[in-house]
């Protein structure tokens, strides 16, 4: 009988996978936790660098697209030329009556009166501008002139890095430079999981453009980040654009989209694509006496470049991955019992485990050539031997992670050295000389 398939339906049930199965731990959790930082566990660290692998390689395997690490702490007029210092802010207010914090823009409006989201008073305070970057002191020494910030963007290391980048790599305009990084912002309404968090990684790639093509590489970087999404597997109907309004724009913007996705908990925002115009590089410029500008030779004219940003969070990327592989399968079993079958349909690029190595018994000489087939697989990709517990048990495990192949070692394949493949999402088995595993799983990978 054709299995019911249930996509996720909330957000706890991912969490609890996530938990049990080592994707992600609450940070801190042996002290009560930590509000909103999260830690990935030995399957999530490794499905989140997958998740990096595969945007870094995408952004910077072509001609103009550089690489940086900047580091997260920066000079302090870095904030004030950017516009953090005095513009990064929230209006946040409190209710007099239930004590709950909020942002003003979170709140319900009655009669041009702010509405607590919490118990519905009135009786708020006025809105104070809170700013959302984190401060710390550097050196020995406590004090206003010691006082730098955590980065609330990586997109300032590389403004800042503009000229050493361009001229140490020799690139000529258009060109982008992409980095991947901690941000940190005091969000003050943080929440749902690891979507929105105060600790985060985000992947921006700046995109260096003579100003008048500014339009025409915004258009083209819009298709080209779309199709990245899409090429990692999320569902086309769970993406949208959504065009910034003017009260939306941040302060540097000159236009801007966001990728949108349906989230368990409605549309939300999973990627900026934003046209920040000269704002960035003209700031740095009067803040530091430094020229930011570019010489184009073949034009002959000197101009400050316009930036086309993509910003994505990875974390909110894995989120939406997650997301969008969970499925549960439920059959209907001869005896009339319900079955439950729980699958990650990741991309095998992404998967933490890219194969299960599972011998049908604990004797010897099965665990011995699985050994030799996982170190041979090891060379090329992370798998994973696991011998307890009953084979059917042993596949749903790897189902579950998301592993997309799993290789069993019978009493027979000591014999004839053969090997049963099975395939996580249509359930079906192969089997094949165990001395072409490798050609067969990677074809597989390629034609996925
Ligand atoms: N440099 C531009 C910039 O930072 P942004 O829209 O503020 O733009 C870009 O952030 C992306 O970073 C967002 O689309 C989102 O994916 C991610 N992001 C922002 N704040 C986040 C948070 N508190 N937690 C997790 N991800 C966040």
């Amino acid at each position: 009988m054709a299995a019911q398939i249930l996509p996720l339906k909330d957000l706890s049930t991912l969490v609890s996978l996530s938990k049990r199965r080592g994707f992600v731990f609450q940070s801190s959790e042996i002290y009560g936790g930590l509000g909103s930082c999260w830690d990935y566990g030995p399957l999530g660290s490794q499905f989140k660098l997958n998740v990096k692998t595969a945007w870094w390689n995408a952004m910077t395997r072509r001609d103009d697209v550089v690489g940086l690490d900047a580091s997260i702490l920066m000079h302090p007029q870095v904030w004030k030329a950017s516009g953090h210092i005095d513009t990064f802010t929230d209006p946040l207010v409190d209710c007099k009556d239930c004590k709950n914090r909020f942002r003003e823009d979170h709140g319900t409006k009655a009669d041009g009166a702010v509405v607590c989201p919490k118990c519905g008073s009135t009786n708020v305070t006025e809105a104070r501008n809170f700013n959302l970057m984190f401060k710390t002191y550097m050196g020995a020494v406590e004090g206003e002139n010691s006082e730098i910030y955590l980065r609330p963007e990586t997109a300032q290391g590389i403004f800042v890095n503009f000229e050493n980048a361009q001229t140490s790599a020799r690139k000529k305009i258009p060109f982008g430079i992409a980095q991947i990084g901690k941000s940190f912002r005091n969000e003050i309404t943080p929440g749902n999981f690891i979507f929105r968090t105060r600790e985060f990684e985000q992947m921006e790639m700046q995109y260096f453009v003579e100003p008048s093509t500014a339009e025409k590489f915004f258009d083209q970087w819009k298709e080209t980040r779309m199709n990245f999404l899409l090429s990692l597997g999320l569902q086309k109907d769970r993406l949208k654009f959504s065009e910034h309004g003017p009260k939306e724009l941040a302060h540097y913007a000159k236009a801007a989209f966001d990728v949108e996705y349906e989230f368990p908990f409605g549309w939300q925002e999973l990627e900026g694509i934003h046209n920040r115009g000269d704002y960035d590089l003209s700031q740095h410029q009067e803040f530091s006496g430094k020229k930011l500008e570019y010489f184009d030779e073949a034009a002959k004219k000197k101009y400050i470049p316009y930036v086309v940003e993509t910003a994505i969070g990875c974390d909110r990327l894995c989120l939406a991955l997650l997301c969008n592989a969970y499925r549960e399968e439920h059959t209907t079993l001869d005896n009339g019992k319900e079955d439950k079958r729980v699958v990650l349909g990741l991309k095998p690029e992404l998967a933490p485990y890219k194969a299960g190595i599972l011998p049908l018994s604990k004797k010897l000489p099965l665990q011995e050539m699985c050994r030799k087939i996982q170190e041979d697989l090891n060379t090329q990709w992370l798998v994973n031997y696991d011998e307890t517990g009953s084979i059917g048990k042993r596949y749903r495990r790897q189902d579950e992670v998301g592993t997309p192949f799993c290789i069993t070692i019978d009493f027979e394949s000591i014999d004839d050295q053969q090997v049963t493949i099975r395939h996580r999402d249509t359930m079906a088995q192969d089997r094949i000389p165990a001395d072409q595993i490798k050609s067969y799983l990677a074809d597989k990978f390629i034609n996925w």
